[in-house]
């Protein structure tokens, strides 16, 4: 966890943007001695960011390191409580493992966890989720929405939506989404979404998140089987891509849409959802857990499933499942 002192700082610092802030303005805003504002620039520097401090005028930032920290997330964070209170690891098993636990502990709304490497990433159908160190976003959202355990696949849905517009404004890329949740660039896999929920009878305690986004990946950083069908947003783009850009990106994306969503029910966010898919309207395969589906996909449900007409003329409703183009 960040110090509050630290938070309020690096708040103070997204507000002057290109303005010096001086030592004395910094203590009496946060609350502490110019000694302490002292002690946390210096940590700030060792972290990796580069502060310019020029005499009667004080201290402004010039350079972020290329990190995933929390502080790094913080400096220009403009979200009311989508990543506000952020944990992040050097390693983990699974974020998705912290987050449940958080979520018991009542962690509040919007808290997100974030990995810089996961030694047991999950992603869907008890698959393993590939998460190297420094290269990826592998983080996880606890959110506590007051809906019916039915409406849960709709976040996914909303996610989806969130991720995508963040990636078409930091990279100008095209991505598109392939029902339920994989986003993909050019045909490629960039990007997995795990829900997973905590609830009891028909209440959700919690709804957890877990997004896998393939920032940095060369392609040989991908394991052989993982080669023709994942890529990366670097791969894609031909250039380095900053994550903590791109997560703050998501964070505010994610927070407009969910209040929308809050707000006016998932209608909108179908709309949105449905200009993104590639899936509607062609023949596809789904494979679930028991069979497989072969028709066309006729579109989403209000509730986000997945309506397909197979071969016979049968409607058949998906909940859950691998869909093949
Ligand atoms: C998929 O199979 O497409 C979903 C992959 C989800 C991966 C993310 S990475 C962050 C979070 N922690 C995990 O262990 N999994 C999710």
């Amino acid at each position: 966890m960040q110090s509050e002192t630290r938070l309020k700082m690096l708040d103070a610092f997204t507000g002057a943007g290109d303005s010096y802030l001086s030592g004395q303005y910094l203590a009496e805003l946060i609350g502490c001695s110019r000694t302490a504002v002292w002690k946390h620039i210096e940590e700030l520097r060792k972290e990796g960011f580069e502060l310019e401090a020029v005499r009667k005028k004080g201290y402004r930032i010039v350079k972020t390191p290329d990190k995933m920290t929390a502080d790094e997330i913080r400096l220009g964070l403009t979200t009311k409580f989508i990543g506000r209170n952020l944990h992040y690891e050097e390693s983990a098993e699974s974020t998705q493992k912290i987050a449940h636990q958080l979520a018991a502990q009542d962690a509040p709304e919007g808290t997100v966890i974030l990995a810089e490497e996961q030694t047991a990433g999950k992603g869907r159908m008890n698959r393993q989720w590939h998460s190297p160190k420094y290269t990826g976003i592998w983080m996880s959202l606890i959110l506590r929405p007051n809906i019916q355990l039915t409406k849960a696949p709709q976040l996914t849905l909303l996610t989806a939506v969130a991720v995508v517009q963040a990636m078409e404004e930091m990279t100008g890329l095209i991505p598109e989404i392939k029902w339920p949740n994989d986003i993909l660039i050019n045909g490629k896999k960039v990007t997995g979404i795990l829900t997973e929920l905590q609830a009891e009878a028909d209440r959700i305690h919690s709804i957890i998140i877990g997004i896998g986004i393939n920032v940095n990946q060369k392609l040989d950083d991908f394991p052989i089987e993982l080669q023709q069908t994942a890529s990366s947003l670097f791969i894609e783009k031909g250039q380095t891509i900053s994550r903590s850009s791109l997560i703050r990106s998501i964070f505010k994306h994610f927070e407009t849409l969910y209040l929308l969503y809050l707000e006016k029910g998932f209608f909108p966010i179908k709309l949105l959802w449905e200009g993104y898919a590639v899936s509607i309207g062609k023949i596809l395969k789904a494979r679930t857990l028991t069979n497989v589906i072969e028709g066309k996909a006729l579109g989403i449900t209000d509730e986000g499933v997945l309506k397909l007409e197979d071969l016979n003329g049968n409607i058949h409703y998906v909940y859950s499942a691998d869909i093949e183009l």
